[in-house]
């Protein structure tokens, strides 16, 4: 018996890590935080409505900054090279933080 319900519980945690991976896709919060008004990202087929006038993603500067100064960047706590960044960031750094993740890890 014990071990029975040890397995139920392991199939209802399996279950529910699914759907919460599914929601924290980073690709679709990057979508759904409007990233994508200004940023393509060609490596994972999310194409910009402007894409000539913002960088795609990511770039070396994405790629070099650490997540939490890109943070403070997206917020427009801080500026980079004198600039601010096109859009200050109001939603929930968590996922900023996946999204950055996300970007730094494409390949
Ligand atoms: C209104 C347009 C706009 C939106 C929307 C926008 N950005 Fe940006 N982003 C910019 C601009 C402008 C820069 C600075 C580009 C530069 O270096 O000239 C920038 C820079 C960046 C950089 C650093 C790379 C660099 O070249 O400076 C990252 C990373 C980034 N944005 C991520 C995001 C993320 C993640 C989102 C969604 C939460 C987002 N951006 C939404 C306009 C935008």
């Amino acid at each position: 018996m014990k071990t029975t319900a040890l397995i139920l519980a392991m199939f209802f945690a399996i279950g529910s890590f699914a759907s919460f991976a599914q929601q924290n896709d980073p690709k679709t919060l990057f979508t759904n935080n409007k990233c994508n008004m200004c940023h393509s990202v060609p490596k994972a087929d999310i194409k910009s409505k402007m894409p000539t006038k913002y960088p795609d993603l990511p770039n070396k500067i994405a790629q070099e900054t650490k997540i939490d100064d890109l943070v403070k960047f997206i917020k427009q706590e801080t500026t980079m090279n004198g600039k601010k960044h096109g859009l200050k960031f109001k939603g929930n750094e968590d996922e900023l933080k996946s999204i950055l993740k996300w970007l730094k890890e494409l390949k």
